[in-house]
């Protein structure tokens, strides 16, 4: 199989990690035959930087010639104050925009090894799999108007903004996933206020009668934010607004004990997607060989799963994170014991790689990966 892959590493630790994830998927292109084009741009404070936008014309072109997109992160407190006004931020949610991508898959996946790795009670969190599909191109994120007002700019505005085909079509993806799952769909909302919510809820109501085999419940979101720490085994998919699943996506990152260890996908109707960490660009420990590059990693796996169909390529990469995770090692976010190795960004990707590989040597000498 031949592939276009662009590469937006971003800012911070985007940096760091999105080179190794190209180095895993070099791994398994030459252990499977597959041909990976990778070519690599800019996007975010890198590209304000560069070229005074966050998202040069550029780029987004790029994207739209390659089968895939691979993203590390973006931002960092450099860019908070630009005198143009325009924040790295705007990248991301403009390219997620510009290429159609309403769909974010973020699974949410316990591995045992990690169980002491959470902060929650291990008979709460072991085996814990479910995912969220959060509606990434409308809602609170790209409502208009989103301004301030009034002669001091005393009064300030951010507007939900759906239509109903914007619902309808994340509302089915998310019936669809649960078809392939264990058939049951959580819609969270806030349909005791929000009148988006109101037409949110109305829809998958009658999406539902469609897909008859799946359990659907309803959930406000304050109680399904409580439901994420106190029952999570109880999910299967849930789905919901934009906002939102950004907020419950990191709250249940804390069943795996680490953002860093959180993959996603972006993806359109027709399976194009744009893969990358859920977790920023962490620029207090960027630069440093400090970051988890496991959950950029995971997000190649799904890229390979979603986009190109190579489901067993898939996992096992999925196999060798697990693997590199059982023996020990640990970058510092998931450190939980004394057992365990602390090894930095490079060291990790390269314990993953390695195993990918098909002589492998895991039990040699390892040479740090430069
Ligand atoms: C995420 C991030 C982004 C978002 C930020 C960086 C704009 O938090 O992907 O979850 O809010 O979507
Ligand atoms: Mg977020």
């Amino acid at each position: 199989m031949k592939k276009k892959i662009t590469v937006l590493p971003g800012d911070g630790i985007g940096r760091e990690i999105a080179y190794g994830a190209m180095d895993v998927l070099q791994a398994i292109g030459q252990r499977f035959g597959h041909e990976f084009e990778m070519e690599t741009a800019e996007i975010g404070g890198a590209a304000i930087d560069q070229e005074g936008t966050p998202l040069p014309e550029a780029t987004v072109a790029l994207c739209k010639q390659s089968d895939a997109v691979l993203l590390g992160a973006v931002g960092g407190p450099k860019w908070d104050h630009h005198p143009s006004g325009v924040r790295p931020e705007q990248g991301l949610l403009g390219i997620r925009k510009a290429l159609g991508l309403f769909a974010n898959l973020r699974p949410i996946t316990a591995y045992e090894s990690l169980i002491d790795a959470s902060p929650l009670k291990k008979e709460l969190v072991n085996s814990v799999d479910f995912m969220i599909v959060r509606e990434l191109t409308g809602g609170l994120y790209f409502g208009k108007p989103s301004e301030r007002r009034g002669e001091n700019q005393e009064i300030v505005v951010d507007t939900l903004y759906y239509e109903r085909h914007e619902i309808e079509r994340i509302v089915e993806k998310a019936f669809e996933i649960a078809m392939a799952r264990r058939k049951k769909l959580t819609s969270v909302d806030k349909a005791n206020v929000l009148e988006s919510s109101r037409m949110w809820r109305e829809i998958v109501k009658e999406k539902a009668a469609l897909y008859p085999e799946v359990k659907v419940e309803h959930i406000l979101v304050d109680a399904a934010a409580m439901k994420i720490i106190h029952q999570p085994k109880d999910f299967d998919v849930i789905v919901t607004e934009n906002l939102f699943g950004d907020i419950l996506s990191d709250e249940a990152s804390m069943i795996t004990g680490s953002l860093g260890m959180l993959p996603s996908a972006s993806l359109r109707a027709d399976g194009f997607g744009l893969y990358e960490p859920i977790h920023g660009s962490a620029p207090d420990i960027a630069g440093q060989d400090k970051a988890n590059p496991l959950a950029m990693i995971l997000s190649a796996a799904m890229m390979l799963k979603y986009s190109f169909g190579l489901d067993a390529e898939a996992r096992i990469v999925e196999q060798a994170v697990n693997e590199v995770l059982n023996a020990g090692y640990r970058t510092q976010d998931i450190q939980s014991d004394q057992g365990n190795t602390v090894v930095g960004t490079k060291m990790m990707t390269r314990l993953v790689v390695d195993r990918l590989e098909e002589n492998h040597a895991t039990s040699g000498i390892l040479t740090c990966y430069l």
